[in-house]
Order: C-alpha cells, then structure tokens, then sequence
C-alpha cells in the first residue's frame, strides 16, 4: 500500500497506533466545518442531536453545551479505535447520561425512528458505501421538523485529492441534493465556505418535514 493510499485510508477511518494523532489532525481542520454544521441546527436547550462519523470527536462537546444538560448528544462511528478513543476521553460526559457513542455503518443506526431533533455529518459522505441508503437512515432517526446539516469539502477540492482511487466517492451539490430529496427530505439549501484549513467546503440543510409519514409507507404508497 501507497503512502497516499494508507493516509487516505486513516482519514476515511482511523485505525491503529496513529488513529489518536488523526483524531487529533481531523478534529483541528475540520473545526470551522464542524462549527458551521453546528450552527445550521440552531439548537437549543433541551434538544436530542446526533453526529454520524464523528472521528476526533472535535464536535461532541460544543453539542454538548448547546443542547445542555437537559439535551443529549449519540455519535456513531464507523472506526472502533475513535469509538473507544471517543468513549476514554468523554467518559464523564457519557457517565452523566449526556452522550452515547456507538459503532456502526451510517446505513443502519441503533436509534429507533424519530429519536433525534438535529443531526450533523461532516467530511464523512465519500467513505459512506451507499449514500442513498445512509441519507433515508439519518431522515428515520430524526422526528418530523428535525434538522440535518450534511457538511463536506466541495467537489472541486476533493476532486483533486482523486478519492476514486481509493474506492472513496465524490458528490457535487446538486447531486447530493437530489440524493437528499429522494431520501424525503425537504428544505434542502446549500451554503459554500470559502477557504479555512480544509479549504472550500459546502453545508447542505436539510428538514424532515412535520407531516412526514415513515418512510415504508411513503415507499408502499409510492407502488401502488
Ligand atoms: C474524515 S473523518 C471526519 C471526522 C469528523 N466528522 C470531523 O469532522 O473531524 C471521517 C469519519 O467518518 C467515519 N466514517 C466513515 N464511514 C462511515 C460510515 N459508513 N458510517 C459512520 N461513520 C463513518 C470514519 O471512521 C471517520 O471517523
């Protein structure tokens, strides 16, 4: 393996003894990314919100002071090194009933339908292995009205990295909402960052609509 194609792949998940220095390089480059994720949510006190591949964890505590302690805050990842790195270094945070971190694939959450009120995902599209499936999985786990803030570097930069290289995937913006609109989302907006330490990116929101019936019967209705 190429020294390209082992830094990309920690990147997609960390892994092994350099798996706590990544966290640490993702959690200072995705900083404003995860901030500005975070602010297309407009949490309040009191809220249930999620981060789907939530690496470094950089993300967890500033959730964690916006929705309080009344509010509660899940991480899923991929990587068991960042889900038990994640669960060593917020130990308190998880003890206190503030936080559950759990392993797993995007497409196929632990949570019942309807447990979230918002939900971030940031730099983790191109590593999904089916991004269809992982945008109707984030629409079940959040209740009608709820907010999802889907944040990643813009196409163009990603594209000069050649992630098809490593198996990894590339959207444009009117691609991925689409993707979003066929997941049943609605709402769907987009806003470009310019610059920062992980160059150009892109947050897309979007809501579940209140009168959202699950998605089964929206799919049944559909055949019919
Ligand atoms: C580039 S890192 C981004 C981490 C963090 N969101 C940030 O902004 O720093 C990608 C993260 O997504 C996780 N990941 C990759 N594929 C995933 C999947 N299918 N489901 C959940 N997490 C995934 C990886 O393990 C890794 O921690």
């Amino acid at each position: 393996m190429g020294l390209d194609s082992y830094v990309a792949r920690q990147i997609a998940a960390p892994s092994g003894r350099l798996a706590p220095l990544v966290a640490r390089l993702l959690n200072a480059g995705n900083r404003p990314l995860n901030l500005a994720a975070i602010e297309a949510l407009d949490l309040r006190p009191g809220m249930r919100v999620l981060d789907v591949g939530f690496g470094g964890g950089g993300s967890l505590r500033e959730l964690s002071e916006r929705v309080g302690s009344g509010g509660a805050v899940a991480g899923l990842d991929v990587s068991p090194a960042m889900v038990d790195r994640g669960r060593t270094i917020f130990r308190r945070l998880i003890a206190a009933g503030g936080l559950a971190l759990e392993l797993g694939s995007v497409e196929s959450m632990p949570w019942p339908d309807a447990s979230f009120d918002g939900a971030i995902s940031v730099n983790t599209i191109f590593y999904w292995p089916d991004a269809a499936a992982g945008l109707r999985e984030m629409w079940r786990v959040l209740r009608p009205g709820g907010v999802f803030a889907l944040a990643m570097r813009s196409s163009q930069a990603v594209a000069r990295a050649r992630p098809e290289r490593f198996g990894f995937k590339n959207y444009r913006t009117d691609e991925l909402a689409r993707l979003l609109e066929a997941a049943g989302w609605t709402g769907i907006a987009s806003r470009d960052l310019r610059g920062g330490l992980s160059g150009n990116a892109v947050v897309m929101r979007a809501t579940k609509a209140q009168d959202s019936s699950p998605l089964v019967d929206r799919e049944s209705s559909s055949c019919a």
